[in-house]
């Protein structure tokens, strides 16, 4: 894979004085939803969070816990019923191009081939063919689909729709990556290779990203914090601080016993939760 810059420039430093602003701040959030059944039913409940600009951070917790409603509101597509999410210090109202959602119900367009996929959102943006494309194509062959440009959705497999749509999140240069499972469907090795791929991509460019997995491995393996979630209604377990040197190798990584530590210390946090559920 290529490594293409993304965003050239240096971004101007903080003055002294000013107070660092987190890149999304999620303070005392909860989440009621009506079910159709006319019920009341808490997804999420108090749940604070603060993500540095350029923090890799995954969370973990039971199916139902809620966390694709985090992740929703983060993206602006759901409005938490209580307390206040926040990106740049600014409240979330809705959607925005700072913050690219890689969801699995986010299909691709299957009436376009990779290189309209990729190109869509530029071109919504107003920026010129010539230039959507040759942006568009680079990113293609950053996450190796060089010679694919023009298939369709349909003729490619999971891995790799997977990986045209992180490419056409990545055309938005959103500045906060939102992955919702994005290797969930996949088999071990094409997993592996997009794990690989998008930590490459993350330590060139250090976007914020906020990952939902349910693969304790994956997360220690690519993140600077993972959360842990109760299960419903989610409130935070615990946020352990995976302090393992970067650039990773995953052959290193698992002969480390400091990463083993990690892994198994989460997976007794997510017994605990599992446990408390059968014995609240
Ligand atoms: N639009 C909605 N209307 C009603 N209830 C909802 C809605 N969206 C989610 N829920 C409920 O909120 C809870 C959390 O759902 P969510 O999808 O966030 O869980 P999750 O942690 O992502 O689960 P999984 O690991 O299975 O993907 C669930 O009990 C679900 O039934
Ligand atoms: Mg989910």
């Amino acid at each position: 894979m290529s490594v293409v810059p993304l965003r050239p420039g240096v971004q101007a430093e903080p003055s002294a004085h000013a107070k660092p602003v987190a890149m999304i701040e999620i303070d005392r959030v909860s989440q009621m939803f009506e079910t159709s059944g006319r019920r009341s039913h808490l997804a999420l409940s108090d749940i604070s969070l603060s993500i540095e600009d350029g923090a890799f951070v995954s969370i973990l917790g039971p199916s139902g816990c809620g966390k694709s409603t985090l992740l929703y509101i983060v993206g602006g597509f759901v409005m938490p019923t209580a307390g206040v999410a926040k990106v740049k210090g600014r409240a979330i109202t809705g959607p925005g191009p700072d913050r690219g959602p890689v969801f699995q119900e986010f299909a691709l367009f299957p009436w376009k081939n990779v290189l309209g996929n990729v190109m869509y959102g530029l071109r919504q943006q107003g920026v010129k063919r010539a230039e959507a494309e040759a942006q568009s194509r680079r990113l293609i062959e950053m996450v190796g689909l060089k010679g694919y440009e023009s298939f369709y959705p349909k003729e490619l497999s999971g891995g790799m729709k997977q990986r045209v749509a992180i490419a056409r999140t990545l055309a938005y240069h959103p500045e906060v990556l939102l992955m919702d499972e994005p290797f969930g469907a996949l088999d071990a090795h094409t997993r592996t290779r997009l794990q690989n791929d998008l930590l490459n991509i993350w330590e060139r460019d250090r976007k914020t990203v906020l990952f939902v997995t349910h693969s304790v491995d994956e997360a220690v393996f690519l993140s600077d914090k993972v959360v842990v979630m109760t299960r419903s209604p989610g409130r935070i377990k615990e946020i352990v601080d995976i302090d393992l040197p970067r650039p990773r190798r995953r052959a290193d990584l698992l002969l480390d016993p400091h990463y083993q530590k990690y892994v198994v210390d989460i997976e007794k946090l997510i017994d605990d939760v599992l446990e408390d559920e059968l014995h609240p």
